[in-house]
């Protein structure tokens, strides 16, 4: 038996990171994707590949790294993600912050998958990192930008699980929760670990037939 292999993006610091590390320890043989290798503080038994989740040459570049360097993908971890617009008002909302911000966190995981499932088979996972902020059934004011890309992330989800189901790959949603980090700030409730957990579910207990949902804790979360 050789050890799952597990992409995570947006490793290089916050919940990617710790899942990275969560993963390496379970065993797993773990690819950090960060944007800026140099910048990482190294992670035991992580390598490290670069990769740029908005830029279609990085992701290509990735994509045939891992090919050469391991011939297949087992697990997915689309977590590299932006808030531009924190204090965001969606009438004055700037079109090309909305772009950028939905290249980062929408467009790049559907295109990271379009790249990575030829090297995936049945039993694969792939797990986009959402945000209760992308809740239609929980509308949103805050972070317009942020908010619209992770509702479109989770169009992309259950695309995705649609067209994997016959080939056995699950695709879910994930929210961590609010979490401590540079993006969810100081003031949230949650820990990096507690945060992790709720991605980590997806990849380590969830059963492997399991698709096309939107979870926080190993519950359901409603779209
Ligand atoms: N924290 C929360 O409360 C919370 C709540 C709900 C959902 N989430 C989601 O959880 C995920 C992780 O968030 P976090 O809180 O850990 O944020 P974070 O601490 O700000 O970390 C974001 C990570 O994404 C990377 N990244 C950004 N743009 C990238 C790109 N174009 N290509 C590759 N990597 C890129 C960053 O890399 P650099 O170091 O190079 O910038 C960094 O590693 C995000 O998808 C976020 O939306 C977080």
């Amino acid at each position: 038996m050789t050890a799952p292999i597990a992409l995570v993006t947006g490793a290089s610091r916050g919940l990617g990171r710790e899942v990275a590390r969560r993963l390496a320890e379970k065993g797993y043989t773990v690819l950090a994707g960060v944007r800026t290798p140099g910048a990482m503080n190294p992670l035991p038994g992580v390598e490290v590949l670069p990769l740029d989740v908005s830029d279609p040459a990085s992701i290509a570049a990735a994509a045939a790294t891992l090919k050469a360097r391991h011939g297949r993908l087992d697990v997915l971890v689309n977590n590299a993600g932006i808030m531009l617009d924190r204090m965001g008002d969606v009438l004055t909302l700037d079109a090309a912050l909305l772009d950028r911000t939905l290249a980062t966190n929408t467009v790049g995981p559907l295109r990271l998958a379009q790249a990575l499932v030829p090297l995936m088979t049945a039993g694969g996972r792939i797990v986009n990192v959402s945000s209760g902020g992308g809740q239609l059934s929980v509308p949103s004011s805050w972070s317009p930008a942020y908010c619209m890309s992770k509702t479109a992330l989770n169009a992309v989800t259950v695309q995705l699980a649609e067209a994997l189901k016959p080939r056995g790959i699950a695709v879910n949603s994930v929210c961590p929760g609010w979490v401590r980090t540079d993006l969810g700030g100081p003031e949230a409730p949650r820990s990096l670990q507690q945060g992790a957990d709720s991605i980590l579910w997806l990849v380590l207990e969830a059963a492997p037939d399991l698709t096309g949902g939107f979870w926080r804790d190993g519950a359901p979360l409603p779209w």
